[in-house]
């Protein structure tokens, strides 16, 4: 019997930073990665149809793949539709969220910055974090609605000016009464893609706070112990627009994700069912 996999889902290949960790803390199970290019970016869509537009999906990518678990590798889809997928689906859902409690737990100047898409920065959920856990600190909301294409182009290859970046990323930045910004949460998948840059081009050095690694952990506390049966076959990865151009095809293989039938062996992908 082919082990059931695990789904990571994202709108674009910002959910490739969660994977990366997920194979580290849980190597012995086979991923599906699910790219929703067709709906991409998810910044700015309208919440009940993009509630609607990820519950279908669900549906369909349950039926195909019966995974044991799915991480939703995307703040600005858990922030929203976590509760619907659990009310819909009978298996578990890990997401990903603002780290805004670690921030506010780590912060010694208690300026903390949240850099997301205006989908995440706007809803009830992000500003329920605050309010929960970050009481003592000033948290500054900042949403961009142009870094998650960037950081896809940057990873395509194609040049990004450090101006641009910049531009998006200086409301982070905030002096007051002799303190200054010490974190930035990074509140969007794609953007640890970036991470390096900003750190060049930051006004001063700050904590850019990547959740992927405990929510690694997490996902590895709620699966079963034993994975049953064999990680047999690739992981892959399917794309819902279809077909991914070639530095999106090439990005896929350097994760080690197989994009179609033609690319494994025949009995890995009669495997793979
Ligand atoms: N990677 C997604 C997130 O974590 C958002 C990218 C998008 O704008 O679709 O929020």
């Amino acid at each position: 019997m082919s082990q059931r996999p695990i789904l990571v889902f994202d709108s674009g290949i910002g959910g490739l930073t969660v994977l990366r960790e997920l194979r580290v803390a849980i190597p012995d199970r086979r991923f599906i990665y699910i790219a929703d290019d067709a709906g991409f970016p998810y910044g700015d869509w309208e919440e009940s149809a993009l509630i609607e537009r990820i519950v279908a999906l669900f549906d369909g990518l349950i039926a195909e793949h019966r995974p044991q678990l799915a991480v939703i590798a995307c703040n600005t889809a858990s922030t929203l539709v976590l509760a619907h997928l659990r009310a819909a689906f009978d298996i578990p859902f890990v997401g990903t969220v603002p780290a805004i409690k670690p921030a506010a737990e780590r912060s010694r100047s208690g300026l903390v910055s949240v850099l997301a898409t205006p989908g995440t920065v706007k809803r009830d959920y992000t500003r329920g974090l605050i309010t929960d856990f970050a009481r003592d600190c000033e948290v500054n909301l900042v949403g961009s609605r142009r870094l998650a294409g960037l950081a896809e182009a940057h990873i395509r290859g194609e040049r990004v000016g450090f101006d641009e970046l910049e531009t998006e990323i200086s409301a982070c930045f905030v002096q007051k009464e002799g303190r200054r910004t010490d974190i930035v949460v990074l509140a969007c998948t794609h953007y640890p893609f970036l991470a390096n840059t900003f750190r060049k081009i930051a006004p001063w050095p700050v904590d850019w706070l990547d959740p992927a690694e405990a929510i690694a952990r997490h996902a590895a506390k709620v699966l079963p112990d034993i994975a049953p049966g064999l990680p047999e076959g690739f992981d892959r990865a399917v794309f819902t627009g279809g077909a991914p151009d070639y530095p999106t095809r090439r990005l896929m293989h350097g994760f080690g994700l197989s994009l179609g039938p033609g690319e494994g062996t025949a009995s890995a992908w009669r495997a793979l069912g």
